[in-house]
């Protein structure tokens, strides 16, 4: 099977081969640093060998679990936010038909997400919907005290248990989190919910391959032996020992990091096929949270193509140019369909006729690619074959370990995530939380 490649053709009219070249040296140094265990934020590595540990008997364990669930629910409910939310959200997303719900005998359960915003109307919503639903709730949070997640476990919970009782409540209520600390494992335990643990050692947003991701993407009733595997194939082509220029992880570091000291700061994350959106989503997150720190970073943002070139396109055609694209390219779409002949050729399109919808949005993306970079705007594409389980697995892992090298390389700690806390004491202030009273008087002063 092939593997994802990184294709370095359109960096090079602004980043030669010597420059990356002269990088090497740093960026194996900080592979070292990673293997080591040796650098900033080094009690969060358990990733790093993550896929390789993870043994078939577990997978399979989790999903005799998740064909039990999916039997009994109609609707899934997966509560959580950030790292606790984006990477089964975008796994589910990129593998789920685009028309899921409206297919005559459509796949159960269908997944839904809460607890990754404070809205009113979606919680609401989603009650409403409920109401008529049979459905089970994964809960994940890894403090197990997330505002978000934990306002609405504390109303979904009520729901179900309003619904069907709470013997029945606790048997459709499965729990993600820490081993001991935290409210959400002290109610597990009390209510006796199934748990799994997060480890210790693996933060939130490079957590999508334990339970937090791998629990409901089965039961949403993907292939997560696949998923690892893919993974798996990952960690091996990007060990210390594999020469720089066979090491993608190293590859794509480099690039970028050279951009950024060439006053690119900001990365804009392409794809040409809607079921890519959320995976821009966790991708920036990853890298967001990882390296925008002590004033400096890359700023992560993504589009997706074509439509956002009848919007963001001007922009990163003629705008400041410190920007650079990755463009995540699908080699094969899952379907064929082809453009039909037209009698009247009104809208002059016959001349497309014949040809696949692919083939048209190939040429987009190449004639894309080709006018950015004339416009100033350095590419790199990821190219895999087609979007599924094996490669998505190997997607997620080429990222974790490119954001974890580029972090070193920048300086920072990849694996914190200080400047979160800075809203939610604001916000905990005004709410006048217990424990947050001097804040209070300090908020309130600014306001008046
Ligand atoms: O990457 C991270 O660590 C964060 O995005 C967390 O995942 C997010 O804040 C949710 O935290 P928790 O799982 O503790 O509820």
């Amino acid at each position: 099977m092939k593997n994802l490649k990184l294709n370095l053709d359109h960096l090079y009219p602004f980043i030669s081969k010597d420059q990356i070249n002269s990088i090497e040296p740093e960026v194996t140094k900080q592979l070292s640093v990673i293997h080591q265990k040796s650098g900033k934020g080094n009690d969060f590595l358990g990733w790093t060998d993550l896929p390789g540990r993870i043994n078939d008997g577990d997978l399979s364990s989790i999903q005799s679990l998740a064909k039990e669930f999916s039997d009994k629910v109609k609707v899934l409910v997966v509560i959580g936010i950030g790292g606790s939310y984006l990477g089964a959200k975008c796994i589910i997303e990129a593998l789920t038909h685009g028309f899921e719900i409206y297919r005559t005998s459509h796949r159960y359960p269908v997944v839904l997400f809460a607890g990754n915003n404070i809205s009113e109307d979606y919680l609401k919503e989603l009650l409403e919907i409920l109401d008529d639903q049979s459905y089970g709730v994964v809960v994940i949070s890894k403090s197990g005290t997330t505002t978000e997640p934990a306002i609405a476990f504390r109303i979904i919970r009520d729901h179900l248990v309003e619904t069907v009782g709470k013997k029945e409540a606790s048997k459709r209520i499965i729990a993600i989190t820490d081993s001991s600390k935290g409210a959400l494992r002290q109610t597990a335990d009390q209510e006796g919910y199934r748990s799994f643990i997060i480890p210790d050692d693996i933060g939130g947003r490079y957590s999508v391959l334990t339970p937090v991701g791998l629990i409901p993407i089965a039961i949403a009733g993907f292939d997560i032996k696949q998923l690892v595997k893919g993974a798996s194939t990952m960690q091996v082509i990007t060990e210390e020992k594999i020469p720089f220029w066979e090491n993608p992880a190293a590859l794509y570091a480099a690039a970028r990091n050279l951009l950024y000291r060439s006053g690119k700061n900001i990365e804009i994350l392409v794809n040409y096929n809607p079921k890519l959106h959320y995976f821009s989503e966790w991708w920036k997150q990853l890298f967001g949270e990882s390296e925008g720190k002590e004033n400096k970073g890359i700023f992560p943002a993504s589009v997706g193509f074509t439509a956002d070139l009848h919007s963001m396109g001007q922009y990163i055609q003629e705008g400041a140019r410190n920007l650079f694209e990755t463009t995540l390219s699908v080699e094969n779409p899952h379907y064929e369909l082809v453009i039909p002949a037209d009698e009247n050729n009104l809208d002059k399109l016959n001349y497309l006729s014949g040809k696949r919808i692919d083939e048209v949005n190939k040429m987009a993306q190449l004639g894309t690619l080709l006018a950015h970079v004339d416009g100033g705007v350095p590419n790199l594409s990821i190219e895999i074959p087609r979007i599924n389980e094996f490669y998505l697995g190997q997607l997620i892992f080429f990222f974790e370990k490119s954001c974890a090298i580029s972090g070193y390389l920048l300086g920072v700690n990849p694996f914190d995530q200080p400047g979160v806390e800075a809203y939610k004491k604001n916000m905990f202030a005004l709410l006048e939380k217990p424990g947050f009273e001097e804040e209070t008087i300090k908020i309130k002063g600014k306001l008046q």
